[in-house]
């Protein structure tokens, strides 16, 4: 596995293998990586000649310095996890200089209101930031296909919405949520749970497999004071936010209609860690 550690060789690197035409498979993160990254280098692997990761905590997407700050870093084991897999030839490590020659800032997008809706208003200026690094990084990578997990559904919607708007050339892929073995989705935010707590924290899958029972049964206000409950009785939890949201729009409703899809997201802090996850409603 080839470890690229500035612009210039990874833009060599992918030159040649584009010479040789090959199709390059695309999966950034943030390091500290786990089982849920993994499965999306699976699905780049079944659908690309080569899969590129990229390892960069960007600076801009963090609205809070104490987040950035705590955000878990090991490089070296990063890079053990991805040669052992046997998944990805080739991992982009920049420096900030090489994403952001200037300022370190983000350029501000229009997402047609998807920056509006959840994460945008718990996270101001999050999707700009996320928005710039990953545009940034398709057209340093190039990539052919790119790969982003459905844990953050409300981001992979952003990143569709960001190719049809600069029409760059990259297809994007949606993988499934990657849950430990409890139900608890995979993050990397969740090495800073003690055990009890991540054991604890299954309750956030157990109630959204609830609402998928509750759903066209009972009204959504009921359901919301249903998982409000459930929270309230919880030591230690407070949840963020519950809502169900249209999954084209991502806007919250409290009507169910016919001939539309609809999916419930959830934030919960547990110790001071914010855990977020979503379900598909059918
Ligand atoms: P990061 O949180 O490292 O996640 C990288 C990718 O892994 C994202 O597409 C995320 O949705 C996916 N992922 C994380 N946990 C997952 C799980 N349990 N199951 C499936 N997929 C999972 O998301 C980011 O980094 C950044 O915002 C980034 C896109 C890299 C831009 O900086």
């Amino acid at each position: 596995m080839e470890v690229l550690k500035n612009k210039k060789t990874l833009q060599d690197f992918v030159e040649r293998q584009k010479e040789m035409g090959k199709k390059i498979g695309f999966a950034p993160t943030m390091g500290a990586l786990h089982k849920g990254h993994l499965s999306l280098y699976e699905m780049a692997r079944k659908e690309n000649d080569l899969v590129i990761s990229s390892i960069f905590v960007n600076p801009t997407q963090f609205n809070n310095a104490e987040d950035l700050e705590k955000y878990p870093r090991d490089v070296d084991r990063d890079i053990l996890i991805l040669k052992n897999s046997g998944l990805v030839d080739a991992v982009y490590i920049p420096e900030v200089t090489d994403i952001y020659p200037e300022k370190t800032e983000s350029r501000h997008y229009d997402f047609d209101g998807l920056e509006n809706e959840m994460e945008g208003k718990s996270r101001p200026g999050h999707f700009d930031g996320v928005g710039t690094v990953v545009e940034e990084l398709f057209r340093q990578v190039k990539p052919d296909s790119a790969y982003f997990g459905e844990k953050d559904f409300q981001q992979l919607a952003i990143i569709k919405k960001l190719v049809e708007k600069t029409k760059l050339p990259v297809k994007i892929a949606g993988v499934p949520i990657y849950r430990a073995e409890n139900g608890l989705a995979l993050s990397s935010r969740n090495q800073r749970l003690h055990e009890d707590r991540r054991e604890a924290s299954k309750i956030i899958y157990e109630t959204l497999k609830k609402v998928n029972d509750w759903f066209r049964v009972i009204t959504i206000p009921e359901i919301k004071d249903r998982v409000t409950d459930i929270f309230d009785h919880q030591k230690g939890m407070k949840l963020e936010y519950f809502l169900i949201a249209d999954e084209d729009t991502l806007k919250e409703t409290d009507f169910f209609y016919t001939g539309k899809t609809y999916r419930a997201f959830i934030v919960v802090m547990v110790d001071g860690v914010r855990l977020i996850d979503n379900m598909h409603l059918d």
